[in-house]
């Protein structure tokens, strides 16, 4: 019998239920996520650092009361590390415990361990990476694969059964089926192109910055003591900084970040100073900040 859709009931649905949880979605977001629970297609997130990509996998996670697995994408990441792995020690320590009690028993004769392939390749010495314990946990479930533009190009292709059929090949054991699928959020900062085989299986969503409106509703959200006439100084002047041409331009938990800093120290007016003051919150290099003091005229 097919077990109840838990996602979402339609985008305004969605819209509400993140927002409650403090994810402030606009509509194209608030759509994907839904048509993503609702197609039990994976979603393929793309856009800047911190823009909200990986938060917005939490947020469904929390909002669903699903279990969140991570499987966080580096260079160098493998088939061992996302899907499952082999206990190599504890199959030897098996087999050698086999031959011992075989030499017991024939009286001191030695005697090769011959257990079998399958006495040792079973789910007992079986080490289950993030891919694979999502695909079989029977409770709602958030995979969230995290910068997989990290990862090598061959990566994808072990990605791929997940994505298309929500199974697992493991040649020793056979093919492991999801009993229930999970919600899929791929994330990338789109330092590369990924693979057209990956992007075909996804719903596909490009996260930007999100405009003065949605920031403030963000920003004074999560710092409710920021004063009106702050936050609309601090997103203007954040929008202002991204159209700089920097290094790094500053991303919604900068913002957020430098919320609190104001709070912190009181300020009641982000005026020339208070942004020289405290702009190590929002640029992290000294030519970024440079740049700033030039193009916005501040007084160093
Ligand atoms: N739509 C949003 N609503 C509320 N907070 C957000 C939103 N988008 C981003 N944030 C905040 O910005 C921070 C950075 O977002 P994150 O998801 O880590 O960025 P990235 O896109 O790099 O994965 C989050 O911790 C969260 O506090
Ligand atoms: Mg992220």
């Amino acid at each position: 019998m097919p077990q109840p859709n838990p996602w979402f009931s339609s985008p305004a649905d969605a819209v509400d239920r993140l927002a409650a949880s403090g994810y402030l979605a606009d509509p194209a977001t608030a759509t994907t996520a839904y048509l993503a629970g609702a197609l039990e297609k994976p979603l393929l997130v793309e856009g800047p650092a911190g823009v909200g990509k990986t938060e917005l996998a939490k947020a469904v996670a929390r909002v669903t009361g699903a279990d969140l697995v991570r499987l966080q994408c580096y260079e160098g990441l493998d088939e061992a590390r996302a899907l499952y792995e082999w206990n190599y020690k504890k199959q030897l320590l098996s087999i050698q415990a086999s031959a011992a009690a075989k030499q017991a028993a024939n009286g001191g004769a030695t005697s090769n361990g011959d257990l079998r392939d399958h006495e040792i390749f079973t789910d007992e010495f079986l080490l289950t990476r993030p891919l694979l314990t999502a695909i079989r946990r029977e409770d709602p479930t958030v995979l969230l694969i995290d910068e997989v533009d990290k990862t090598d190009v061959e990566v994808e292709g072990l990605l791929l059964e997940v994505l298309s059929d929500f199974q697992v090949t493991i040649p020793e054991l056979g093919t492991v089926a999801a009993v229930r699928r999970p919600f899929v959020v791929l994330t990338s900062n789109a330092t590369r192109e990924l693979s057209e085989a990956v992007k075909r299986r996804c719903l596909y969503l490009h996260l930007e910055y999100p405009d003065a409106e949605r920031e403030r509703e963000i920003v004074t959200s999560q710092v409710p003591d920021l004063e009106d006439r702050v936050a609309a100084q601090l997103v203007a002047t954040i929008g202002k900084l991204r159209d700089l041409d920097l290094k790094k331009a500053p991303s919604i938990a900068e913002s957020v970040d430098w919320a609190r800093t104001l709070v912190a120290l009181e300020i009641g007016e982000l005026d020339d100073k208070a942004v020289t003051d405290t702009l190590g919150v929002v640029l992290k290099h000294a030519s970024d900040q440079e740049r700033a003091i030039k193009e916005l005229r501040l007084k160093a």
